[in-house]
């Protein structure tokens, strides 16, 4: 029998990767295991998010008339909780989908042709490569420098997209990033706006975690990309991070930038969107009841990120200045970066967390960190169970 060719671009590597197959053996030996890199909110009992998933049994939902880019009521809603932070929004701007993940593939299909480039940061969420292999997009990273606070290299920015030859059709930003936790600088988003606007380019803004700063942000960084811009401007967001609500499937991208080609790209989102049709009706009528909630819960989640963070600052304390272990500064986001000693490599460190503690945690290389001597944590875990994971983490480091 023939058989089908299949595409390039789905011939993943699907062999299993060594933290995985390392899990499997640690649980298949009865192990009891403490996964620091839980990030999945709805396993990590912050919040009660039950009743906002009732809303979507409302009867309201029992009829459907396809609106592509949203339901204005829905549209509205996401655009009041801009406005409610002192940001500018209008609902004809915003364009919802079932994620930002989707969100990012209709971009990519909006702004690439074949082989165009998209420039995105280097480290950063290991998403992007699926996303824009599905695409046909190349990626090309630039460097967020780490001993600088994780400036944006814009120097290699510019240069990236000067080599490109014409080809550079967007700059992804991910404010905060993730895993490093850091908001850009307003003078870094100024010289990306010009960089891309003096280009034809648009940024992609991914604020997934916008919401969840650790305390006052200081006075350099920029709360959020919505807003006038110079640039043509996509913000993301969605219920999966403000809300804690990965499973109910919405996501917003809000349109910022000159008239005319907003109007352009809206016009262009909306056949897109049309063609899929993809966000349920009941989550969308609910969307303003369910933002309504948003403080309690966001509050909530940032009263986690924070516990967490005394912890593990806790933890190395009590390790000594000899301990070698060091937590990154980071303004916001979900996990935290230690940084070990280069001794061993991340892996080796990982193995032994796994096999002898009972802790998983990330090697630094999963985001793409170039160096050795990096692992990232995340901060939703329940307060016992991280403050005891962490303890036994950082001692272990520290005993090397
Ligand atoms: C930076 C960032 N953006 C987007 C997403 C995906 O969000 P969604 O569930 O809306 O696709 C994640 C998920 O971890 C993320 O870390």
């Amino acid at each position: 029998m023939a058989r089908p060719p299949f595409t390039r671009r789905t011939a993943w590597d699907r062999t299993e990767n060594p933290l995985s197959a390392l899990i499997a053996v640690a649980r298949a030996q009865g192990r009891d295991l403490v996964d620091l890199t839980e990030s999945n909110p709805t396993r990590c009992h912050i919040a009660d998010t039950a009743p906002l998933v009732s809303l979507l049994g409302h009867a309201r939902g029992a009829s459907y008339a396809p609106l592509p880019l949203g339901h204005p009521a829905a549209r509205e809603a996401v655009a009041a909780a801009f406005r409610e932070r002192g940001l500018m929004a209008c609902a004809d701007r915003v364009v919802l989908s079932a994620s930002t993940s989707e969100a990012y593939g209709w971009l990519f299909k909006l702004l690439c042709e074949r082989g165009d480039r998209v420039l995105v940061p280097s480290p950063s969420y290991p998403l992007f490569d699926f996303l824009a292999r599905l695409e046909d997009v190349e990626l090309v990273p630039y460097p967020l420098v780490a001993e600088e606070g994780w400036r944006i290299d814009l120097g290699a920015v510019e240069r990236a997209a000067d080599e490109a030859e014409g080809r550079a059709r967007a700059i992804v930003l991910v404010h905060p990033n993730n895993p490093t936790g850091t908001f850009v600088r307003r003078a870094e988003s100024q010289a990306l706006e010009a960089i891309a606007a003096a280009r034809g380019m648009a940024l992609i803004v991914d604020e997934v975690f916008a919401e969840f700063p650790h305390g006052a942000l200081p006075p350099d960084r920029l709360s959020s990309f919505a807003g006038e811009r110079e640039a043509l401007t996509f913000v993301l967001g969605g219920l999966s991070k403000s809300l804690l609500l990965p499973q109910l499937k919405l996501g917003w991208t809000l349109a910022c930038g000159p008239d005319d080609l907003v109007a352009e790209a809206l016009g262009r989102l909306e056949f897109l969107a049309d063609t899929y049709l993809s966000v349920a009706t009941p989550v969308q009528l609910a969307l303003p009841e369910i933002l309504a909630r948003r403080h309690s819960i966001q509050a909530a989640a940032r009263a986690r990120t924070a516990a967490n963070l005394a912890a593990l600052d806790r933890a190395i304390a009590r390790a000594g200045e000899e301990a070698a272990v060091r937590r990154l500064p980071s303004d916001g986001g979900w996990c935290a970066i230690l940084e070990v000693p280069r001794t061993r490599s991340e892996d080796e460190w990982v193995e032994i967390l796994v096999r002898d503690h009972g802790v998983i945690v990330h090697p630094g290389y999963f985001f793409d960190m170039d160096r050795e001597g990096a692992l990232v944590v995340s901060l939703l875990p329940p307060e016992e169970t991280f403050a005891a994971a962490i303890g036994r983490v950082v001692s272990a480091v520290a005993h090397g």
